[in-house]
């Protein structure tokens, strides 16, 4: 009989297979144009490169990512205040099917509880819903440590003054506007606990990591210096930032 696993799907997925459709037309018109003499073969040639760097690149490379990402455990390195603080609450927001929710959960003590909230962007992820994230944690065995709602990370549904730490794993550059990212950030501060922390993992637009996987796509993610000035106007410090591969986890306190 075969065990289920926990599904944690794979990260914009219906991009992926987009791109790489309108990729594998670029190769083909790339080599139609080879084998046609004069100007429309150099024409189609020149088409066909441009359509592959475009789109072949990053279809191929973020599926590449999505294999590399189940096999890692980028998202909960650095995390170690987890382990310092007795009793911690957490709240996971944009926790989706559970793959960083499901990790800090595993690292928690016992009297440690996480709250995880998302708005279940199907786009995101491919089958994020709460259903997912439920069943996972019942696979992974974690489920009497956690809870799962829908909830919004510009109106957050808890309470002033209830968690330790709040963790976003990639997930502030889906918020839609830099008015929308400074409400969440104001919502964060209105959740935490005084000295409380929070982790904010995004992919660094610049690193050599993140240009390999998704080619052009990088664009869709911040610098560094746009993420530490959002973060530092709402009066928070960044204690430290670490790279992991291209990945930043900025660990900040309140
Ligand atoms: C790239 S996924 C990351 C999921 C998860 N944190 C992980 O580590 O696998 C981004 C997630 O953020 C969620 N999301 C986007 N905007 C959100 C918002 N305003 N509030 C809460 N969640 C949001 C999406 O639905 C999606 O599940």
């Amino acid at each position: 009989m075969n065990e289920e696993k926990p599904k944690y799907g794979w990260y914009v997925k219906n991009l992926i297979l987009a791109f790489s459709i309108i990729g594998i037309f670029g190769l083909i018109v790339f080599i139609i144009g080879l084998n046609l003499l004069g100007m429309l073969g150099i024409t189609l040639s020149i088409i066909g490169i441009v359509l592959m760097a475009l789109f072949l690149w990053p279809g191929i490379g973020l599926a590449a990512m999505n294999i590399i990402i189940d096999k890692e455990d980028s998202e909960v390195q650095g995390m170690d205040i987890l382990s310092k603080i007795q009793s911690p609450s957490v709240l996971d927001i944009g926790c989706g099917t559970g793959r960083t929710a499901i990790k800090i959960a595993k690292s928690l003590p016992k009297e440690g509880h996480l709250n995880g909230i998302d708005i279940y962007n199907v786009n995101a992820i491919s089958g994020n819903s709460l259903a997912t994230v439920n069943r996972n944690t019942e696979l992974e065995g974690v489920n009497d440590k956690t809870t799962f709602q829908y909830g919004s990370a510009t109106e957050i549904p808890f309470e002033d003054n209830k968690f330790h730490i709040v963790n976003l794993s990639s997930v502030l550059h889906e918020v839609h506007n830099y008015e929308d990212k400074e409400r969440a950030m104001k919502e964060i501060h209105r959740v935490l606990k005084p000295k409380g922390f929070i982790f904010i993992g995004e992919w660094n637009r610049y690193s050599w990591q993140l240009i390999l996987y998704s080619g052009i796509l990088c664009i869709v993610f911040q610098r560094r210096k746009y993420w530490n000035d959002l973060i530092r106007k709402q009066g928070f410090t960044i204690l430290k930032y670490e790279n992991f591969g291209g990945y930043g986890l900025f660990i900040i306190q309140k």
